[in-house]
């Protein structure tokens, strides 16, 4: 008899304890707005951000309302104006091309590469089309961020990191999000942080940290934010930058800032799951592991191997065969967004280019969650079923 895994592949641990106090003080206070303050109180959210800014080495840092607004708050606060052309990946998911759109620019999308990281020759190709790079590190995969920023730098281009699903990670020590002008990072649910909902931005540009905060939703009430720059710099931008509410309240943060100080233990044990799966799968004939470079630090909380040049039936009866055997596994080649999964081509908003590059790597992707429900026994289950089942559709079982 087959064995049948029965976890659930979108359960989350609990809130930690600390986090579930904290909240319940914010509670009983009832000062859930920002900035919502008694006497000399900073309040949650303003603490939240003085603390990540810490942790990530960055001078400012903005709480907010997603991952998603963080990103599009980042495009209008380094200058990004309707009818911009704006550099992003074609591996990506729709929140990225979607805050493009929010912004009222134009995607031009850059070639992924077999190790599913942004094509550095594709973009050196294309820097002169666009001043801004949507830089997404798309399912925790570093590109070699030197060479990056070498040719954005040459070429002018600001780069704005989407590290939704690199929070913690780093290349050659510095962490993601600290490359480029701008880091944004999702506190939702299926990240590395969960408050259901939520986004933090961190920069040391001081107009471009003001600016943020302004959009973000701060009135005239910026001076009560404590990774901020000085009164001065708000005094330069704050009749021409409109407030465009999505704030951070005061309960998500007081959940968040447990979490983030359990940030890399919480990495590490993502890490010790990734590689169960990959040393349980390596080797299986017709699947590609996905190679992570001597200088990334990733964050393995989820999984992708390919089934490169594959038939897409053969694919499609690979997901099918693990998902019977209760391993859901996600795919990049689907021709219809399906849930989370989607592909460059799957918008009309903005103009598809043919990429046949990136097609060939996408038809391939193949793509699972890791989340830290999940044991280390689950997780070598988890590689015996999908070694097997790949296995024998690749041999025409
Ligand atoms: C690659 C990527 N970037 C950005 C986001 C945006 O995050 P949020 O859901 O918090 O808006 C997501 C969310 O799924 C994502 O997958």
């Amino acid at each position: 008899m087959s064995e049948i895994f029965t976890g659930s592949f979108t359960q989350q641990e609990p809130i930690p304890e600390e986090a579930i106090s904290a909240a319940m003080e914010v509670l009983r206070h009832g000062r859930l707005h920002r900035y919502n303050v008694a006497g000399d109180e900073a309040g949650e959210t303003a603490l939240l951000e003085r603390e990540f800014a810490d942790q990530m080495g960055a001078k400012y840092c903005l709480a907010v309302a997603s991952g998603g607004y963080a990103l599009a708050t980042a495009l209008r606060a380094v200058g990004v104006k309707h009818g911009d052309r704006v550099l992003t990946n074609a591996f990506t998911l729709a929140p990225v091309p979607g805050s493009i759109a929010a912004v009222g620019a134009t995607p031009v999308y850059v070639d992924v590469s077999e190790d599913l990281t942004i094509d550095l020759e594709d973009l050196a190709a294309k820097a002169d089309q666009a001043g801004v790079l949507m830089l997404s590190h798309m399912r925790g995969h570093l590109c070699d961020m030197d060479r990056l920023m070498e040719i954005c730098n040459d070429a002018g281009i600001t780069v704005i990191e989407d590290c939704a699903h690199t929070m913690g990670a780093a290349w050659n020590g510095t962490l993601s999000g600290r490359h480029g002008t701008v880091g944004c990072y999702s506190c939702q649910t299926y990240k590395h942080v969960n408050s259901g909902e939520g986004g933090l931005l961190i920069t040391d540009n001081e107009e471009v940290a003001a600016r943020a905060i302004i959009l973000s939703g701060s009135y005239m009430l910026y001076g009560r934010h404590l990774a901020a720059p000085g009164s001065e710099v708000f005094e330069r931008v704050k009749y021409e930058t409109p407030n465009i509410s999505g704030r951070m309240d005061n309960l998500r943060a007081a959940i968040l800032r447990p979490q983030l100080r359990d940030l890399e233990v919480q990495v590490a044990r993502w890490n010790e799951r990734y590689r169960e799966v990959e040393t349980g799968v390596r080797g299986t004939p017709g699947l590609t592991v996905v190679v992570r470079p001597a200088a990334e630090t990733y964050v393995g909380s989820s999984i992708q191997f390919l089934l490169l040049d594959w038939a897409a039936d053969r694919v499609q009866e690979v997901l099918r065969r693990c998902a019977a055997r209760g391993v859901e596994l996600k795919w990049f080649g689907e021709p219809q967004p399906v849930a989370f999964t989607s592909r460059y081509d799957s918008w009309r908003y903005a103009e598809t280019p043919s990429l046949p590059k990136s097609d060939r790597i996408l038809a391939g992707i193949v793509d699972m969650r890791v989340p830290l429900t999940f044991s280390l026994e689950d997780c070598a289950q988890i590689a015996r079923i999908i070694r097997a089942e790949v296995g024998a559709v690749f041999q025409g079982a």
